[in-house]
């Protein structure tokens, strides 16, 4: 993990899983596997085994969880998910997707497919607005007002979703998602291609039954 990326996960803290994920953990459903994108030292692969969970994790670098290698509850995968998008996310119907403090734009129509039924997305990490506070800086590595809604836009019902600065445990500019899987929804394609543009957002917010 270059000192960058390792900044950038240090801002959730190293070990404790993030708050957005324990908030919907307990809507996982938990006859499937879940995917791990970009694990790092694994926080929220550890966290998913310990509730019995099997789980799938990926990283270019997975030397932060070669501990865990030999289990028969986990299959890690290295693979730069970003040379080969195509074959990075390992192929499968997941009962969830769990991404935090990553971002490869085009992936996020395979992330959202890989969501199996009644399965989640449940995606954290910075957007536009946090090189004001630091890293990560850079346009590629952080979304766009309302993209996260884009993606899963006519595919997965918006549970709950965040756009917002937090303070604490520094400031950083964040967005979050948690969306489901349900029957009411077409199912996976990666026809259904997402936008940049935000104009859908409103609808997307009255799907959630919140706005
Ligand atoms: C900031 S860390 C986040 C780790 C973990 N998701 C978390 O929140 O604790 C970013 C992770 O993305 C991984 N990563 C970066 N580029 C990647 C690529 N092209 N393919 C696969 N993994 C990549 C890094 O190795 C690193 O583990």
């Amino acid at each position: 993990m270059s000192a960058g990326e390792t900044a950038r996960c240090a801002v959730h803290g190293p070990g404790r899983p993030s708050e957005w994920l324990l908030r919907f953990a307990d809507l996982i459903p938990t006859d499937g596997e879940v995917l791990d994108v970009a694990c790092g030292s694994g926080r929220h692969t550890r966290f998913l085994l310990e509730r019995g969970l099997r789980v799938v994790c990926v990283d270019r670098d997975t030397s932060g969880v070669s501990d865990l290698a030999g289990r028969n509850d986990v299959r890690i995968v290295a693979a730069d998910l970003e040379t080969d998008s195509a074959r990075g996310v390992p192929a499968g119907s997941y009962a969830a997707v769990i991404v935090t403090n990553y971002l490869h734009r085009p992936l996020l129509p395979q992330l959202v497919a890989a969501v199996g039924p009644r399965g989640l997305l449940i995606y954290e990490t910075f957007a536009a607005g946090n090189e004001h506070y630091g890293r990560p800086r850079s346009p590629d590595h952080l979304l766009q007002p309302g993209e996260l809604l884009e993606a899963v836009r006519g595919q997965l019902r918006v549970l709950a979703y965040e756009d917002i600065t937090v303070q604490s445990p520094r400031r950083a500019a964040v967005q979050r998602i948690c969306a489901r899987r349900e029957a009411s929804f077409p199912p996976p394609t990666l026809s259904q291609n997402v936008g940049r543009e935000t104009r859908g957002v409103g609808r997307v917010l009255r799907q959630d039954g919140a706005a």
